[in-house]
């Protein structure tokens, strides 16, 4: 099978090849990445061999249908990601999210395509203060980001129902594990307490995520492709809900730091305070995660205490013009 991975040098889209040259030997993979910031050839560099590999932006229709060309399924991970860089600057976010989505769902129309998978966010339906949102429950994007994939996301439902495209939709909770950008809050708090600097902890730290190691989603979108109705939506969640504070705490005690280096800062603007779904849906097709958070969290912190030579390049570069930026207001 011929598969096109947008995005794939990223955090979740490197582990999905990675799973997918493990996994699926007989798939012809092909990588379209812009290697923004967020991109990285260095998280494919264990498969870099087992992939075709092409540079460039799913924004612009001559790249998108040179990779498309032939394939039989598309993944769309390919996204800008961070709320907090939305809520500095939104224009990568709508040119990225909703007009690439837009043109490889335009792409996608002229070719015969069985599967295009658009990976969603739980983001897309805000913030919930008591139970969980299920695939029917309505849109309430509250950040530039979130507003950004709800476009793409009902734009991918819209080409579905109007065009015939084999849209498949994915909505997942937050996910952490190896290769993740250390702008993102577990690597930049484990990073930044191997480092000795302060982990600056948002408002009162008692916003609430429903954590999935990144191998379930990865895992989850693979027995989609093969298991997911054509036009459904399908929630994907850990099932581990826990305030921010209670993993900045964890993080620190498995690293023998103190817990003073957990600073208060000023709030995120329009933070969510609570992200829950209700995974049911995919739960009766027959696909759940692992249930062991305690333990993926310590292999995780471990994976990052490994791999400062991954981590260590990243932190000097364009990250830290982007944390002095981010935090000048904050601390
Ligand atoms: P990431 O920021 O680590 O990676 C994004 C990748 O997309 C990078 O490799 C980047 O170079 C590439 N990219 C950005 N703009 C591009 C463009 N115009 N053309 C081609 N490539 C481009 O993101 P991630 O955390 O791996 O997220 C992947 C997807 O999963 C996104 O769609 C995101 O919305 C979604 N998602 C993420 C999470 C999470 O917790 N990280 C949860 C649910 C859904
Ligand atoms: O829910 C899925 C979403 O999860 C994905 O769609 C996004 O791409 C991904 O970035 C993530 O969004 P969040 O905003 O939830 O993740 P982030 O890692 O930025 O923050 C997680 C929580 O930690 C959130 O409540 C804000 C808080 N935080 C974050 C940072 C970066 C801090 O307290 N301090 C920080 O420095």
């Amino acid at each position: 099978m011929r598969v096109l991975i947008t995005g794939g040098a990223g955090f979740i889209g490197s582990n999905f090849v990675r799973r997918a040259v493990r996994e699926h030997p007989d798939w012809q993979i092909t990588v379209l990445d812009k290697l923004t910031y967020a991109g990285n050839l260095a998280n494919l560099a264990d498969v870099r061999d087992r992939i075709t590999f092409q540079r460039g932006d799913i924004a612009n229709r001559d790249d998108v249908q040179k990779a498309m060309d032939g394939a039989q399924v598309v993944v769309n991970f390919a996204a800008e990601t961070h709320v907090d860089r939305s809520i500095l600057w939104a224009d990568d976010f709508v040119k990225t999210d909703v007009l690439g989505t837009f043109v490889l769902l335009e792409t996608a129309r002229q070719v015969k395509l069985e599967r295009f998978i658009q990976i969603s966010t739980d983001e897309v339906y805000g913030s919930i203060e008591s139970g969980s949102f299920t695939e029917e429950s309505p849109l309430n994007p509250r950040n530039p980001y979130s507003a950004s994939k709800a476009g793409a996301d009902r734009l991918a439902f819209a080409y579905f129902t109007t065009h015939n495209v084999p849209v498949i939709i994915t909505r997942c909770s937050n996910n952490f594990g190896p290769y993740q950008y250390p702008e993102k809050f577990i690597p930049l708090f484990i990073t930044n307490a191997l480092e000795g600097k302060s982990l600056p902890l948002y408002g009162d730290g008692r916003n609430v995520r429903d954590w999935i190691h990144v191998d379930d989603h990865c895992a989850a979108v693979d027995f989609l492709i093969a298991n997911g109705q054509l036009g459904e939506t399908y929630n994907i969640a850990g099932g581990n809900e826990v305030e921010n504070i209670e993993i900045a705490r964890a993080i620190v005690k498995q690293l023998g730091k103190p817990e003073s280096l957990i600073q208060l800062v000023k709030d995120r603007p329009g933070h969510d305070r609570r992200y829950s779904l209700d995974a049911g849906k995919l739960a009766r097709l027959g696909w759940t995660p692992r249930r062991d958070f305690a333990g993926l969290l310590r292999d995780t912190i471990a994976w990052y205490t490994s791999h400062e030579s991954w981590w260590r390049p990243i932190k000097s570069g364009e990250f830290r013009q982007y944390y002095a930026q981010q935090y000048a207001s904050r601390v």
